[in-house]
């Protein structure tokens, strides 16, 4: 049976938690003005602190020096890495293929999470099981395709049984990361999860507390909000990541790409 594409449009954003869906145009325009003029300046993001006064400290990592934009493009941090990198244990222990990202290298949002799951070992892009599935939704809801987008994660391979990235892998791996944000040098980084948080805060600040914070990162403003796969799990927490993604929204000042 043929899908009605407004039926599905209306339910994730039910899933999401958002209320008082309505197909008048009149009343969407209404909503749509309401906020108009909350999006922020760059003058105004550049203010310090953006993280309010309770903002845990982090470390400011300073842009490469080596290589950027220019000569420094998305497909040769691709090849610097290989696609057998073996420059940490994870190599050893099952992964089937190096997992680099995917989307509009010109994205003012991107979104960073822990590390490639099953699906995206097998897929070989991140976010493409269930957790990307809903991910994708999330990007949806703010008017936005996934291709207009760019998602990474902090560890480009998987880890055996999902379990965590550990230290060492960590600091093999995140360079390259870096490398890509400062290529893409998107407006806004929505860190997904407790674990792509932390690391690029370099904080042990609970999710709970960071999230829905704004953070200025490289020449971003950073958001951590919860992870898709947590969302999975507590469909209660949907809500205060819309919450998280209307504000991006705003920040993004209605700016898909630069491209
Ligand atoms: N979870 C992540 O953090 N990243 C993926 O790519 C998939 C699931």
């Amino acid at each position: 049976m043929p899908q009605d594409p407004l039926r599905d449009h209306l339910d994730y954003f039910q899933e999401l938690g958002v209320e008082g869906m309505h197909p008048d145009a009149v009343w969407r325009a209404r909503a749509e003005a309401a906020t108009v003029g909350r999006g922020v300046s760059r003058a105004e993001q550049d203010r310090e602190p953006v993280g309010g006064p309770e903002a845990p400290p982090y470390e400011v990592i300073p842009v490469s020096a080596v290589r950027t934009a220019d000569a420094d493009t998305l497909a040769i941090i691709k090849v610097d890495i290989g696609p057998d990198c073996s420059r940490c244990k994870l190599h050893t222990l099952g992964r089937k293929q190096v997992v680099f990202g995917v989307g509009n290298p010109n994205a003012d949002l991107m979104f960073v999470g822990e590390a490639p799951g099953a699906d995206e070992d097998i897929q070989g892009e991140p976010f493409v099981g269930r957790a990307g599935q809903l991910l994708t939704k999330i990007i949806e809801a703010i008017n936005l395709r996934r291709e207009d987008v760019y998602i990474a994660n902090v560890i480009k391979c998987r880890p055996p049984q999902n379990r965590n990235p550990e230290p060492d892998e960590v600091e093999q791996c995140e360079p390259f990361l870096f490398r890509q944000i400062d290529v893409i040098k998107p407006k806004v980084i929505v860190a997904l999860g407790k674990f792509a948080a932390q690391s690029l805060l370099k904080t042990t600040e609970p999710i709970t507390r960071i999230r829905g914070r704004e953070y200025r990162y490289r020449d971003a403003i950073l958001m951590p909000t919860y992870h898709p796969a947590y969302l999975l799990r507590n469909p209660s927490s949907k809500r205060e990541v819309w919450e998280d993604m209307k504000r991006v929204r705003d920040l993004l000042g209605g700016a898909a790409s630069r491209a």
